[in-house]
């Protein structure tokens, strides 16, 4: 029994030493940044805001630093000539995602353009979803459903205006904006659907979880947050989904048929599936039911947080600081002019009773 625990402790102290000095030889490298602990590396600094962690970190060790969370190294970027350099000069060498235990489960084998690798794959799908699903004449055919979505919001805000009732924005904004998502990209408002609904919200919470086995692979095995049986579990769900939203668009069969801006993002990838593009070699050759999931669920992993979090925080700050210049007022502001936002100025902006 002794002799267990003996080698047990030898081993851990073998790790030990060999990560501390491992990571002291590599750290002569690296750009400068904090002392990394054994095993925890600098996870400890993130505290619960970590962008305010980074930023601070990062004014101590400037716009390029390095810090270790748990096994990983990471280069943190944070003023915009080094993101240049990063981004646009050496876009190839960093446009890779890592291997993270979501991309494992809910990459569909990195069908999607997010997690797979950079080469002849990563450039079609991309060139596909730019031209075909993101182009300005697209986002442009959708302009009348997100008239139509914001004018019911707004006759939403002004029935609880007058029956002075308190509204959460940040809810009501974020209905909106994942009913005009699912509406580009399913072809119908999520709603009514409590399936699709549930299954939103949790890959939403599941893929913005903070995995220790992203940064500690070894205990991956583990699961010591219970993170890995419920990305087991949503995958599940999430097949079903789109399995009943792509059978629904086959049976309707109008693949080709409809006018261009009458096609959802699902009838779009379908109509590439059944027919030859030149445009699209690559992809064309490979497009088959997972590669369509994959992008699906990036697009619309994609959207919702980015977007609702924007308007929210635009609307937070609009609150806090009401007179934003000299004599101007809330809803006085041109949304475009300030926010490069696409959507013309909506007046009074808040309906709510004070
Ligand atoms: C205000 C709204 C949005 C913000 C702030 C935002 C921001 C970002 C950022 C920072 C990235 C990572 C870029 C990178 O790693 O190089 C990204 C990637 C992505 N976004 Fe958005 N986004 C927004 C809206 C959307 C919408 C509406 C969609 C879909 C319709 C979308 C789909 C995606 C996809 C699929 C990726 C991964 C692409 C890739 O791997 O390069 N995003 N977004």
């Amino acid at each position: 029994m002794h002799s267990y625990i003996l080698a047990i402790i030898l081993v851990l102290t073998g790790m030990f030493l060999w990560q501390w000095f491992s990571t002291l030889v590599r750290r002569k490298k690296l750009p400068p940044g904090p002392i990394p602990l054994p095993i925890i590396g600098s996870i400890h600094l993130l505290g619960n805001l970590p962008h305010r962690a980074l930023h601070k970190l990062s004014q101590k060790y400037g716009p390029i630093m390095s810090i270790r969370l748990g096994f990983i190294q990471f280069v943190i970027v944070s003023s915009p000539e080094a993101a240049k350099l990063f981004l646009g000069n050496h876009d190839a060498v960093f446009a890779s995602r890592p291997n993270t235990e979501v991309a494992k489960y809910l990459s569909y084998g990195k069908k999607g353009m997010t997690f797979t690798e950079y080469g002849p794959y990563w450039r079609s799908v991309r060139k596909f979803c730019a031209v075909e699903l993101l182009s300005v004449t697209k986002i442009n055919s959708f302009a009348g459903m997100r008239r139509e979505e914001i004018r019911l919001m707004m006759e939403e805000l002004r029935d609880a205006s007058m029956a002075r009732k308190v509204v959460d924005l940040g809810e009501t904004v974020g209905a909106v904006i994942e009913g005009m998502t699912c509406r580009m990209i399913f072809g119908k408002k999520n709603d009514n659907m409590p399936f699709m609904k549930r299954v939103l919200d949790e890959t939403m919470e599941v893929a913005g979880a903070f995995n220790l086995a992203d940064y500690v692979p070894m205990l991956a095995a583990f699961d010591l947050q219970g993170l890995t049986k419920r990305l087991k579990l949503l995958k599940k769900d999430i097949d079903e989904m789109f399995d009943t939203l792509i059978n629904e668009h086959e049976k309707c069969g109008l693949i080709g048929s409809q006018r261009p801006d009458e096609m959802d993002f699902i009838d779009i990838l379908l109509s590439l599936k059944h027919q030859y593009s030149h445009t699209h070699d690559e992809l064309s050759y490979t497009i088959d039911r997972s590669s369509m999931k994959a992008i699906l669920l990036e697009m619309v992993a994609g959207a919702l947080d980015t977007t609702k979090t924007s308007v929210e925080w635009i609307l937070a700050a609009l609150i806090k600081h009401p007179r934003l210049q000299d004599g101007m007022s809330p809803s006085d502001l041109d949304m475009k002019e300030k926010f490069g936002l696409t959507i013309p100025r909506i007046k009074p902006l808040l309906a709510i009773p004070t």
